[in-house]
């Protein structure tokens, strides 16, 4: 049995964009970009803490679509898990409380106009090429 807590991250899209967040906690994390997302709670599937994660932190309704293939590491104890996902209700605003203080929509190719979390750039390469395929 797994003792990794895992964290799930949307990589929301709609149309030709993705959208990034900008973190403004904890301090070594402030500044950087990220998918939002957040941990899974225990017996949540991982789905589920999707649209809840993303509920809390920019007000919008999604629907998960599919998995991004890949786990990537993050601190002792923690992995992330990303799924692409389509915005269903509203637009998203940064809560400042809630951990992001900017959001941007970026195209493929802007998207690397924004500083990434380290942890977040494999699973923005996998959308890159999906968003190249559609
Ligand atoms: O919202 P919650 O407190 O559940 O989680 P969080 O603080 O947003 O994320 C938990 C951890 O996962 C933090 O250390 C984040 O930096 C990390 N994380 C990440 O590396 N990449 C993401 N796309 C989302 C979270």
């Amino acid at each position: 049995m797994s003792e990794e807590t895992v964290v799930v991250a949307a990589a929301l899209c709609d149309g030709e964009h993705l959208l990034a967040a900008r973190r403004t906690a904890p301090p070594e994390l402030a500044g950087r970009w990220e998918l939002p997302g957040g941990k899974v709670e225990p017996g949540e599937a991982p789905e589920r803490a999707v649209v809840r994660e993303l509920r809390e932190e920019l007000g919008v309704e999604v629907e998960p679509l599919e998995r991004v293939p890949g786990v990537w590491p993050l601190k002792p104890g923690y992995v992330l898990q990303v799924w692409i996902a389509r915005l269903c209700q509203n637009q998203p605003a940064p809560r400042p409380l809630e951990d992001h203080d900017e959001l941007r929509w970026l195209t493929v190719s802007d998207i690397w106009s924004v500083d990434w979390l380290d942890q977040d750039r494999p699973a923005v390469e996998e959308v890159v090429k999906r968003l190249l395929r559609t």
